[in-house]
């Protein structure tokens, strides 16, 4: 795995007015994104692991408010050898982590707020004032409701972010497919069921079926990992 993913040029796949954008899920049997509303409980070590490796080829994270409360997320490398890899390869030593949100309810005492590492960039369609914060936070304010492919646009060009790549969720995931922004998609299936009503790696309708490409499929015990290309 770690070799296959240590090629991962995605930096390189940039477009003019957007940043090349992959998006990761892991998913149940059952096709579900999370259990008991959380997606820790789905993937194994490998897939954090991932997880991790990718984010050091990227120039950006994004996630959607909805993740980031569920989640609490903390600095987006942690390992400071993680970062030294990411500088030697040319890319800052943090990703930017970006969060898209509507109302700006978002927790503001986990770590990535509050660790002062990295930097945070934040889309939102409220005029709410931010709170103190130990991480340097920026904001980018829409109208009524964050434009996705305009805050691609932003990205590209105002921030250089070449390669982005999405962990969801579902909401926000669904208006990056319905844009047909995402050029790749790394699923990973974890050999459990979940049952109940938890959400699926994407909610909502699409305007058309999206058909991709799949470029590799691993596999340990058990659990596979997908690398699909959009089709066409
Ligand atoms: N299995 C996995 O790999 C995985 C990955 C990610 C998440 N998840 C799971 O998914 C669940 C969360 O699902 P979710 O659909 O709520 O997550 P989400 O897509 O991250 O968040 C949805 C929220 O993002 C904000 N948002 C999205 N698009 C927006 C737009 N265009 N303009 C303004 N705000 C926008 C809104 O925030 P406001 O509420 O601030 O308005 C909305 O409520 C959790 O259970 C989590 O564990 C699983």
């Amino acid at each position: 795995m770690g070799e296959q993913l240590s090629g991962l040029d995605l930096v390189d796949l940039s477009y003019a007015d957007r940043p090349y954008v992959a998006v990761n899920f892991v998913t149940s049997l059952d096709g579900r994104a999370a259990i008991e509303g959380r997606s820790g409980a789905l993937g194994s070590r490998t897939d954090a692991e991932m997880l991790q490796m990718l984010r050091t080829r990227v120039d950006a994270v994004m996630i959607g408010a909805g993740t980031m409360r569920a989640e609490r997320y903390g600095r987006m490398v942690s390992d400071p050898a993680l970062r030294q890899h990411r500088e030697r390869i040319g890319l800052p030593h943090d990703p930017l982590a970006v969060i898209v949100s509507g109302r700006l309810d978002l927790p503001w005492d986990a770590p990535l707020f509050t660790d002062g590492g990295g930097r945070v960039l934040i889309f939102t369609a409220s005029s709410a004032a931010l709170p103190e914060t130990e991480t340097p936070v920026r904001v980018v304010r829409h109208e009524s409701r964050v434009d996705i492919a305009e805050a691609l646009r932003y990205l590209r060009e105002e921030r250089g972010v070449r390669a982005l790549l999405c962990e969801g969720g579902p909401r926000l995931h669904r208006q990056l497919q319905a844009s047909g922004s995402v050029d790749e998609l790394f699923l990973t299936i974890s050999p459990k069921l979940a049952g109940g009503e938890e959400p699926r790696p994407i909610e909502g309708d699409l305007p058309q079926p999206v058909e991709w490409e799949l470029a590799w499929l691993l596999e340990e015990r058990g659990e596979l990992f997908a690398r699909y290309r959009r089709a066409g």
